[in-house]
């Protein structure tokens, strides 16, 4: 059976974005029995007993981040919405906030009245304006309709919820970086610990969550715990660790396909169904070579690469929190998948790669400021046909000396740089060692290249 959509529903329905439509829909029913029937820490064991892990890139497990609030705080503690969404090719949080923006309210709500929070700060991508302005009649909606503001339907919770407008930077999507961004400063990420859950926005206790994560809550308090954990991936009985990859996901599909879009899923389809049966398969009746699979920032599978002991290959790695992780990726990041066909050169894959890292690099740390630097040097030398016999070796040095993984950075930007450099070339390692003894200059090689916004 074709699996029905829940998070996305609504979104082809004529004024999906109305309170009205809303309503009709059940809307906000869950809130008001919330609010009526159930005590806080109640609605945050549901979410923690759901399994829900966020949607913003790292996976951490939703329920348990708002336990670390400290406890009988007097406030205010605050709560961050995270709508930066400046991971190339990921675009599910906009769809989200363009045509189903209550169901993010509503997440919001339930968040707020679970952690004791009165304000609710949304952070909404620069880039994002028709999303701000569709979120902003919303809230209005919500004020007249009393579902904001004091005491809200006599329950004596009282919330305000706040857009501000992001600062047009990816930087500003790390949640240090965004905190400082919405103090007014620039988005410079904060050493951690403390984190944001002890000190955070204004220096008071506050929980980050993505978009997505919120209007899983939202679903997660209509439906239940068994509904979520009927989707997906349970946890690996073989890794103590793993926390499962529990409930729906919205993939974007993007790059060198026929028919890129915003699909949701159940957790842990693999690159190779999602590409042909949701994508239209790869245009021009051409093959794919390699794929993000999560965003740029996890870096690449090759598709023609065997798995070990079978016959599949990394392009039938499932798309869940572990799937990408076991090939050598970051992780299931923001689950945009990126396609690149088999006529694209890699060399112009990792210039193009390098540019975006080093241009958003904030430029606090030197490995990360320097090193992205570096790589974007090397590579744009090499795609124009002057590569060194020894460049590959200090890419993959360069990459992998750079981020919090190595212990060199404050943030995790610097990993997401080293990722795709260190992947592309150990696992494309011969196509660049042709690109260089040919010495052939690319065909975009007329650009220039911007190395550094600092
Ligand atoms: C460089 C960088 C950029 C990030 N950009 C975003 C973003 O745009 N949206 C987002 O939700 N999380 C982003 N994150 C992750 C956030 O720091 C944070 O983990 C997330 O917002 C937490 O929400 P969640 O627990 O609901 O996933 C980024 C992280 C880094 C290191
Ligand atoms: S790792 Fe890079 S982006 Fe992150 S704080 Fe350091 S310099 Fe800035």
């Amino acid at each position: 059976m074709p699996y029905e959509p829940i998070l996305l529903a609504r979104v082809a329905q004529p004024d999906s974005h109305r309170l009205e439509g809303y309503r009709a829909d059940g809307g906000y029913a869950t809130f008001e029995r919330a609010l009526k029937d159930l005590k806080p820490e109640q609605v945050v064991a549901q979410v923690k007993d759901s399994g829900l892990r966020g949607r913003g890139g790292a996976g951490f497990p939703t329920g348990l981040k708002w336990t670390f609030l400290p406890k009988d705080h007097p406030g205010p503690i605050y709560l961050c919405v995270n709508a930066d969404e400046s991971e190339p090719c990921t675009y599910n949080n906009r769809i989200l906030m363009e045509k189903d923006p209550h169901q993010v309210l509503e997440g919001i709500m339930l968040a707020c009245y679970a952690f004791k929070s009165q304000k609710a700060f949304f952070y909404v991508r620069y880039e994002y304006g028709d999303a701000f302005r569709t979120l902003q009649a919303a809230v209005d909606e919500l004020y007249a309709a009393g579902l904001l503001g004091q005491n809200i339907l006599g329950s004596g919770f009282t919330l305000d919820v706040v857009l501000h407008r992001g600062a047009g930077a990816y930087i500003c999507g790390e949640e240090t970086g965004l905190i400082e961004s919405l103090e007014g400063k620039r988005a410079w990420p904060r050493i951690k610990p403390p984190f944001p859950a002890i000190e955070g926005a204004f220096r008071k206790p506050t929980i980050v969550n993505n978009v997505e994560t919120l209007a899983c809550v939202t679903q997660i308090m209509k439906r239940g715990i068994d509904w979520f954990k009927s989707l997906g991936v349970p946890p690996d009985p073989k890794n103590p660790r793993d926390a499962g990859s529990y409930g729906p996901k919205l993939y974007t599909i993007a790059g060198h396909v026929n028919d890129p879009k915003c699909v949701e899923l159940p957790m842990g389809i693999t690159i190779r169904e999602l590409v042909e049966q949701h994508g239209g398969g790869v245009w021009k009746g051409r093959k794919a070579k390699a794929v993000n699979p999560g965003g740029l920032s996890m870096g690449y599978v090759n598709v023609e690469t065997k798995l070990k002991d079978s016959d599949l290959t990394e392009y039938d790695i499932p798309l869940d929190f572990n799937g990408p992780g076991r090939v050598a990726c970051l992780g299931l990041g923001t689950a945009a998948v990126t396609v690149i066909d088999d006529h694209t050169s890699m060399v112009d894959v990792l210039h193009n790669t390098c540019q975006f890292f080093s241009h958003e690099s904030c430029g606090q740390c030197t490995p990360c400021r320097e090193g992205t630097g570096w790589m974007l040097k090397i590579t744009d030398r090499m795609r124009r046909g002057q590569g060194r016999k020894e460049d590959l070796d200090i890419l993959v040095d360069v990459a992998d000396r750079i981020g919090i993984m190595p212990g060199t950075t404050i943030c995790g930007l610097a990993d997401g740089a080293g990722w795709p450099v260190k992947t592309a070339i150990r696992k494309f390692r011969a196509e660049f060692e042709a690109a260089i003894k040919s010495g052939e200059k690319s065909k975009y090689a007329k650009t220039l290249s911007v190395v550094g916004a600092h």
